[in-house]
């Protein structure tokens, strides 16, 4: 839909896999085999919460960001067991995953919890990487498009109108998530172009806005899915574990940034 040339944004999700030993050299080889030449491409890592100060140490010196998978709803307080967004941020987090499908099925979070966590990372400086996505059922029945509205358009009444430019957006089909089953790329683009158009109909500048995929994405598949008008990147979750295979997926971003700007 738009012709605004964004950045490319690849996340991955390592989501509760690793532990010290495994996640070194997770790390080594991401700084290894990341492309070297990362200009119009941003790459991040979401870790589990013990690993940040790990993480942190390993790429502080890299262009690569790290991030967590969740956060608190709430500032500070009696929450056994939850991690405020400025304790994140105190580990130099950039990015948040907020409203995971998997948070939403397994924690029955609900859309106003998802919107106030994102709007927590938003006041402590981070990204939020705000997952919205329709199940199979959702998409048999034809309400896919029903579904990732009102999940935006509940994100959107919450978060001041100023921070929205900050907002970046994943689309995470359900029946996608670690069944190897990929939305294909007109799939993907078609709710894309939505989104975008719901940013864009409340305010312009909203195209900017970055819309990942995530659902599957591979190696061989990345190709096709950045060659789309509004994929903007990807959320990887277990391709994102080997960090070569996820490298590749970086390098196909970047190839497909500098295609653009070259054009
Ligand atoms: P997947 O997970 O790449 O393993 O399908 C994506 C995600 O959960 O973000």
């Amino acid at each position: 839909m738009s012709q605004v040339s964004r950045d490319k944004l690849v996340i991955g999700n390592w989501k509760m896999h690793g532990g010290k030993d495994e996640n070194q050299r997770r790390l080594d080889a991401l700084l290894r085999h990341a492309p070297e030449r990362t200009h119009g491409v941003q790459i991040g890592i979401c870790v589990p919460f013990p690993y940040l100060a790990q993480t942190e140490q390993a790429l502080r010196r890299s262009e690569i960001a790290w991030g967590t998978q969740d956060i608190s709803a709430h500032n500070s307080g009696a929450y056994t067991g939850e991690v405020s967004a400025t304790m994140a941020a105190d580990f130099g987090v950039r990015y948040v995953i907020v409203g995971h499908s998997e948070r939403r099925s397994l924690h029955l979070e609900s859309l106003a919890t998802i919107a106030r966590k994102a709007r927590r990372a938003l006041e402590s400086g981070m990204t939020p990487v705000v997952c919205v996505g329709e199940t199979l059922e959702e998409r048999e029945t034809e309400r896919t498009k029903e579904v990732v509205s009102s999940q935006v358009a509940g994100i959107l009444d919450e978060i001041p109108e100023n921070l929205w430019l900050k907002l970046v957006f994943a689309y995470e089909p359900v029946w996608a998530i670690g069944t190897g089953r990929t939305a294909s790329p007109a799939q993907a683009q078609e709710v894309h172009a939505h989104i975008r158009e719901l940013l864009s109909s409340r305010f312009t500048e909203c195209v900017r806005v970055p819309i990942l995929y995530g659902g599957s994405v591979k190696a061989m598949n990345a190709p096709d899915l950045f060659g789309e008008a509004d994929v903007d990147g990807a959320l990887v979750g277990g391709a994102s574990l080997d960090s070569i295979e996820f490298a590749a997926i970086c390098i196909a971003a970047a190839d497909r940034a500098s295609l653009i700007s070259a054009s």
